[in-house]
């Protein structure tokens, strides 16, 4: 995984900034039950996100294990953050409406993914709900496009299942006594590549490292094939499920 602590000072800016923010957060707010008074961010980095999901009578507590990123998140959510772990929260069990993983479980493995469900089915309230980001990795497909023709395939033959897939959360929320319970989706406006930015972020990307030497190179050459190499390609649409814990 990325070093958050590192990326902290970039990360607003480098990934889609207010506007992505506003988008996510409309979305998500979509998700929110009637009279919603306590929400967890959980890993919400710099709070970017979190802090628009303030409201009247309700509080909003951002949670994440890097000490560089929650220093943006503490001013925005006026100090009420808490460094900790997604499969260890501070909180009481039963005691919170919503818990919310933005752009979590894709980063981290199976098994992780399953005990932060397992924890935010401990504290939420009967009713609560977890409201996620779904098949991350798989947003900058959801318009199809002469890039994503040359990549998808390739990314889902590195990358099979991904850890925050739709299947894979539904069933992690099954086991922990959550069920399945609507969804809505997110423009990541600005966040289209071009061919030539993919290529610098490739390298980056957990999957295309995994590939063979002959595998990357030739993944790389029909992506640096392609027609206007700065063209940014279509944006990306995030899905965002919702998943309700029993009354
Ligand atoms: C891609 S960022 C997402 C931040 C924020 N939710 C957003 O949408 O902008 C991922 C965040 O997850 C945090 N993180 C990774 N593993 C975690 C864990 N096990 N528990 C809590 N936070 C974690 C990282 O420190 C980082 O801030």
């Amino acid at each position: 995984m990325l070093d958050y602590d590192a990326e902290a000072a970039n990360y607003d800016r480098t990934r889609g900034g207010e506007e992505r923010a506003e988008a996510a957060a409309a979305a998500v707010r979509t998700l929110l039950p009637r009279n919603t008074r306590t929400v967890v961010d959980v890993a919400c980095g710099t709070g970017i996100v979190s802090a628009r999901l303030r409201a009247p009578n309700r509080t909003v507590l951002g949670v994440d294990l890097s000490a560089g990123m929650l220093t943006y998140a503490r001013p925005r959510l006026r100090g009420a953050v808490a460094r900790a772990d997604a499969t260890r929260l501070p909180l009481a069990d039963s005691t919170i409406d919503v818990v919310i993983f933005m752009w979590l479980l894709h980063l981290v493995d199976a098994e992780t993914a399953d005990r932060a469900m397992a924890e935010a089915a401990r504290v939420l309230r009967p009713g609560g709900v977890v409201v996620a980001t779904v098949d991350k990795n798989l947003a900058m497909y959801a318009v199809p496009s002469d890039l994503s023709a040359v990549l998808e395939p390739a990314q889902r033959a590195a990358l099979p299942e991904n850890t925050d897939a739709w299947a894979a959360f539904t069933a992690s929320g099954r086991r922990n006594g959550l069920d399945s319970d609507g969804e809505t989706s997110y423009v990541g406006y600005g966040q289209g590549w071009s061919p030539r930015q993919l290529l610098r972020k490739i390298p980056q990307f957990d999957w295309y490292r995994g590939l063979d030497n002959a595998a990357a190179e030739d993944l790389s050459a029909r992506v640096a094939a392609l027609p206007e190499p700065d063209r940014a390609r279509p944006d990306p649409v995030y899905r965002i499920a919702r998943l309700r814990k029993a009354d």
